[in-house]
């Protein structure tokens, strides 16, 4: 029967995408002894919820893909490129998945002037500095972030960073990357506007998602996040990304 079709079809639609990588993917629980984590907030966050191994290691790029998909709506044109970049962390030669840990190899992904972690030179880059924490939500003076303060926040980090370590380094790659992480938690906690004539309202992020995702490494779910409904796709990413650089030069230049 027709009915009966319909059910068989959203069965199969649902048996497409990938089982979660561990049976008891969903609740959070904090890395026991044994498990790794590694500089990227939320790849910590995704395994300790158990969507990526409990352990983070041996991540491939299908488990990056279908993970990102279903829990945050991220295309695969945008976790893809993503996951290329932080392959080459994984020193094994020929290696197909990543490990969370090898991501804080400096200067392949990781940079220097992190908004929640210190620059390697002074120490481990991978965990979560409440001090480095703490300046960058200075920069977040209301309960809404805007973009305006989301790249103040960005551009604060990196003048502090550079005249305070000797070994401040700042690649290519880290410099893109860096706009692409602050958008990052936007499209994920924010309310997405990006219409809006201002800049600045393009994305408002509720700044108590951001507090608990990142000392917490845990999806704000009981503060009422939910997954977002507009899927990240590269296009948007990187029209919103060149916005930001665009704010921000028009920042440095009120502020010379
Ligand atoms: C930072 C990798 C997905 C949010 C990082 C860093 C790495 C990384 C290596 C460290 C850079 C540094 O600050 O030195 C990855 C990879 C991903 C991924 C390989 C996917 C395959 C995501 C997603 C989000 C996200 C989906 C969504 C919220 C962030 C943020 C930071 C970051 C906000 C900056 C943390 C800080 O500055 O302290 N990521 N990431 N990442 N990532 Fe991810
Ligand atoms: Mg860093």
């Amino acid at each position: 029967s027709l009915s009966s079709n319909i059910v068989l079809a959203l069965h199969f639609a649902s048996s497409l995408a990938l089982p979660p990588a561990s049976s008891d993917a969903g609740p959070w629980k904090a890395p026991g002894e044994g498990d790794d984590r590694g500089p990227c907030p939320m790849l910590n966050t995704l395994a300790n919820h158990g969507y990526l191994p409990r352990n983070g290691r041996n991540i491939s790029k299908d488990m990056a893909i279908n993970v990102l998909d279903q829990v945050l709506n991220w295309d695969a044109t945008v976790v893809s490129d993503l996951y290329d970049f932080a392959q080459p962390t994984n020193p094994q030669p020929n290696a197909t998945t990543i490990n969370l840990k090898e991501l804080t190899t400096h200067n392949i992904l990781e940079h220097d002037a992190s908004l929640s972690r210190q620059d390697s030179g002074f120490g481990p880059a991978d965990v979560f500095n409440s001090k480095i924490w703490n300046e960058t939500v200075a920069h977040f003076t209301g309960d809404t972030i805007d973009v305006e303060m989301a790249t103040k926040a960005r551009t604060a980090r990196t003048i502090a960073a550079a005249s305070t370590n000797a070994l401040f380094t700042f690649p290519q790659l880290g410099m893109n990357f860096q706009y692409g992480e602050t958008a990052a938690y936007q499209f994920v906690f924010g309310e997405w506007n990006l219409d809006a004539e201002d800049v600045k309202n393009r994305i408002l992020t509720p700044k108590n998602y951001i507090e608990y995702f990142s000392k917490k490494e845990r999806l704000p779910t009981e503060l009422g996040w939910e997954k977002p409904a507009n899927r990240l796709v590269m296009d948007t990413l990187q029209s919103f990304t060149v916005s930001m650089m665009q704010l921000t030069q028009t920042q440095m230049d009120e502020a010379a």
